[in-house]
C-alpha cells in the first residue's frame, strides 16, 4: 500500500502510515517522507518503538548530520552519553525525578515558551525527531504553529515591514525572562545567533516566519522597537487557527520542521509523574 499521508484537522501535520522507521534505509521512502514534511511541517508516526541508538541512526538517514549543542549540553552531562540526543524528560542522572529546584527542571520550563530548536546556534535546527518513551497519566502536550500560514496572514504593509529583518537568539536571554541564571562560563558557550526573520522554504518557495522565544533583538533597529515587533508577531503567529496539540502515546515519534513551525511543551504536574522523551534534532546547513 506504501507510505499514506492522512492530514491532521488542522493547518499543519499529517498522521504517517505504512512505513516501518526502525532500520529504514530505502531512499524511496525517506524521499517521500521529506516531501511530507515539506507539505505538512510536522509529520505524526504512532507505534515505532525506537531504541535511542535507532533513533540517532533514523535521524541521520532522514537528513543527515545532528545537532549536538544544546543548552541542555552546556548545563549538565548528558544521560545517554551522544550529545546529539537530547533527553527531554524530568529524570535524573540517577534515574529519579528531579527535585522542585533542580537546575535542569529550571531550566526546561521554558520549552513550555513558543521556541525554534537551536535557533540560537549556528547553524540552527531543521528538523527535530522526539519520540515519546513514558508519558505520564496526566496530558503532557507538545503543541505546534504553523510559520507559513501565519506569514501569509499577514497583511502587505506588515510583509514590507519584515522583509530583510534579522534576529538575535539568544538561549541566554529566553531562560533569563523566566529568572533562570547562567553562570559566565555558561553564558560564554551560549553566545547567541543571528537568523533572518522571514524564510523561503527551498523545496516549496513557500515563506515563514521565524520566531521563537529565544528572539532577543532585531539587528539595528532600536531595542525596545525590536522587541515590540517581535511581541506582535509572536501573538499573531500563534493564534489558535495555526496551531495543533499533539497528545503524546509512548512509541509516537513526531518530526517537525523548525524552518517552518513554532512548538512549545504544556504544562503536566512533572514533581509527580515520570516523562521521559528523546529528540535528535539535524543541521539546518
Ligand atoms: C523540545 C521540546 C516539547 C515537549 O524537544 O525541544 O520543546 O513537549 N519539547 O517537551
Ligand atoms: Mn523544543
Amino acid at each position: 500500500m506504501g507510505i499514506q499521508f492522512k492530514p491532521l484537522p488542522s493547518v499543519l501535520g499529517a498522521e504517517v502510515s505504512g512505513v516501518t522507521l526502525r532500520g529504514l534505509s530505502d531512499p524511496q521512502a525517506l524521499a517521500e517522507l521529506r516531501r511530507g514534511m515539506d507539505e505538512y511541517a510536522v509529520l505524526v508516526f504512532r507505534g515505532q518503538p525506537l531504541s535511542n541508538e535507532e533513533q540517532v541512526a533514523f535521524s541521520e538517514q532522514f537528513d543527515g548530520r545532528l545537532h549536538t549543542k544544546t543548552s541542555v549540553a552546556v548545563l549538565t552531562k548528558n544521560r545517554f552519553g551522544n550529545e546529539a540526543l537530547t533527553d527531554i524528560s524530568n529524570v535524573g542522572a540517577d534515574g529519579n525525578i528531579l527535585g522542585a529546584q533542580d537546575r535542569l527542571r529550571m531550566s526546561t520550563i521554558s520549552n513550555r515558551l513558543w521556541h525554534t530548536d537551536a535557533s540560537f546556534e549556528n547553524p540552527p535546527g531543521r528538523y527535530s525527531l522526539l519520540s515519546a518513551r513514558v508519558v505520564p497519566p496526566v496530558r503532557a502536550d507538545t503543541e505546534f504553529a504553523d510559520m507559513r500560514a501565519a506569514y501569509d496572514a499577514l497583511s502587505d504593509e506588515q510583509k514590507v515591514e519584515v522583509e530583510g529583518l534579522k534576529v538575535h537568539h539568544s538561549i541566554v536571554y529566553s531562560r533569563e525572562v523566566m529568572g533562570f541564571e547562567f553562570t559566565a562560563e555558561e553564558r560564554e558557550r551560549l553566545k547567541g545567533a543571528v537568523q533572518p526573520l522571514v524564510r523561503t522554504l527551498p523545496a516549496t518557495g513557500r515563506r515563514s516566519l521565524y520566531l521563537a522565544s529565544h528572539a532577543q533583538h532585531i539587528v539595528d533597529m532600536p531595542v525596545p522597537e525590536g522587541r515590540l515587533l517581535l511581541r506582535d508577531l509572536m501573538e499573531h503567529a500563534t493564534q489558535p487557527r495555526f496551531c495543533h496539540r499533539h497528545e503524546w502515546r509512548p512509541d509516537d515519534l513526531v518530526i517537525w520542521d523548525n524552518r517552518t513551525t513554532m512548538h512549545r511543551a504544556r504544562p503536566f504536574d512533572d514533581k509527580k509523574y515520570r516523562r521521559e522523551l528523546r529528540r535528535t534534532t539535524t543541521l539546518d546547513l
